[in-house]
């Protein structure tokens, strides 16, 4: 697939006086979602932990390298693909997964909509726990394309079984542990609005579709949604430990992936235990303010998973980013904010459109600077930018 294709298209429209509707940069795309976005949704999607001071160097960190252009290389046509989880990926990109997605849309329906965007496009999704409709809807509009599940662990291990069982029956490609997020970290955006989209019954479909959550409630949430928050607020967070690597690797025969890896030491115990693959990632610096770029932390995790599949997300902004954080190690890269803010421009279109630019963009990159594979995307391409 030649991604870059997409400019002649943008360009070839223009000749017959048709110009792009959405935003060609990330600027302006998050500058018109956030007048497209209700405040308390804007707030919550854009915001982070703290003086969101992390948040910030997830991005700047990616303005410290510089690829090196190589000439003679005629590297006329690229490939981008990439084999993961027994899949041919079109790319090394994926859809990271977003807790508010379903409210982002003008429609309410956010999952729906980015299962959509990954059907036309094949790139991949990472569908939250978190979801405005429930898992086996999602799965269902993913077409061919590779879905995977993304699992808060519950405190009640029967319900983390529940999920599990679902979303292997639904068929997604592979499990998503979340670890970061058992407590959420401290967002003054949302503090001094006191706004948590769950605690007012948002996005909870997953939970209360589910046998294991239902049983536990003496009515059904459509009866008392009240008390099924707060059963919600009671089962939500699991503070694992290493204890409970071999309980949760149990779960499941499909790919397992642990996200919010950091430390390489957490990377290789990660490995002994089982995983399939370490998810590098700060949670956009959503959940610890005071931390390091996640991009710092890829080369460590990556040279501590020894050959195993390193996914990273954390501040990817362009096509340019995904090709930086795939040099340093990255086996695919995810998209996080910007897919929020082009469902909140444009539904599904808005989503294929950013995915378009992010892909044509890393793949002209790949072109102009000579490196028409991955193989050839290396720590040694790129140089610190002083
Ligand atoms: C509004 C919002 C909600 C999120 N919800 C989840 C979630 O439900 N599960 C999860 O593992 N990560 C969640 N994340 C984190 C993303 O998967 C990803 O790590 C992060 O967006 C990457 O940072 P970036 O968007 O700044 O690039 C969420 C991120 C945002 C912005």
């Amino acid at each position: 697939m030649t991604f870059g294709n997409y400019q002649n298209e943008i360009y070839l429209n223009g000749l017959g006086g048709v110009l792009p509707e959405l935003p060609m940069a990330h600027a302006e795309l998050e500058e018109r979602a956030r007048a497209a976005l209700p405040p308390s949704v804007w707030s919550y999607v854009a915001g982070g932990a703290g003086d969101e001071r992390t948040q910030r160097a997830n991005v700047t960190a990616f303005d410290r390298w510089g690829l090196i252009p190589r000439m003679f290389v005629g590297a006329a046509e690229r490939d981008l693909s990439v084999e993961l989880f027994g899949r041919i990926w079109p790319a090394p990109v994926f859809l990271a997964p977003i807790g508010v997605i379903g409210l982002c849309a003008q429609d309410g329906h956010g999952d729906l909509a980015t299962a959509r965007a990954a059907a036309r496009t094949g790139v991949p999704m990472v569908a939250s726990t978190l979801s405005v409709d429930p898992l086996e809807q999602v799965a269902g509009e993913l077409g061919g394309t590779p879905g995977f599940f993304q699992l808060y662990p519950p405190a009640d291990r029967d319900l983390a079984a529940s999920l599990v069982d679902r979303a292997e029956k639904a068929g997604y490609t592979g499990i998503v542990v979340t670890l970061d997020t058992w407590v959420t970290g401290w967002r003054p955006r949302d503090l001094a609005t006191a706004n948590f989209p769950q605690l007012r019954g948002h996005c909870l479909a997953n939970y209360t579709t589910d046998p294991v959550f239902r049983a536990a409630l003496a009515r059904p949430p459509e009866e008392d949604p009240q008390a099924t928050v707060l059963h919600w607020v009671q089962v939500f967070g699991n503070p694992l430990t290493w204890d409970d690597l071999p309980w949760l690797r149990s779960l499941t025969n499909l790919p397992l992936i642990v996200k919010g890896i950091c430390h390489p030491e957490d990377a290789r115990r990660a490995k002994d235990g089982g995983v399939d693959a370490i998810y590098c990632s700060n949670h956009g610096g959503r959940q610890a303010n005071g931390g390091l770029p996640a991009l710092d932390c890829l080369p460590g995790v990556v040279q501590a998973a020894d050959g195993l599949p390193v996914l990273f997300d954390s501040g990817v902004r362009s096509g340019t980013d995904i090709v930086k954080a795939l040099a340093l190690g990255a086996t695919a890269v995810g998209i996080g904010r910007p897919y929020a803010y082009a469902l909140a421009l444009g539904g599904t279109d808005g989503i294929v459109h950013v995915l378009r630019t992010l892909l044509a963009e890393a793949d002209l990159l790949m072109a102009v600077d000579g490196y028409p594979t991955l193989a050839a995307l290396t720590p040694d391409a790129l140089r610190p930018v002083h």
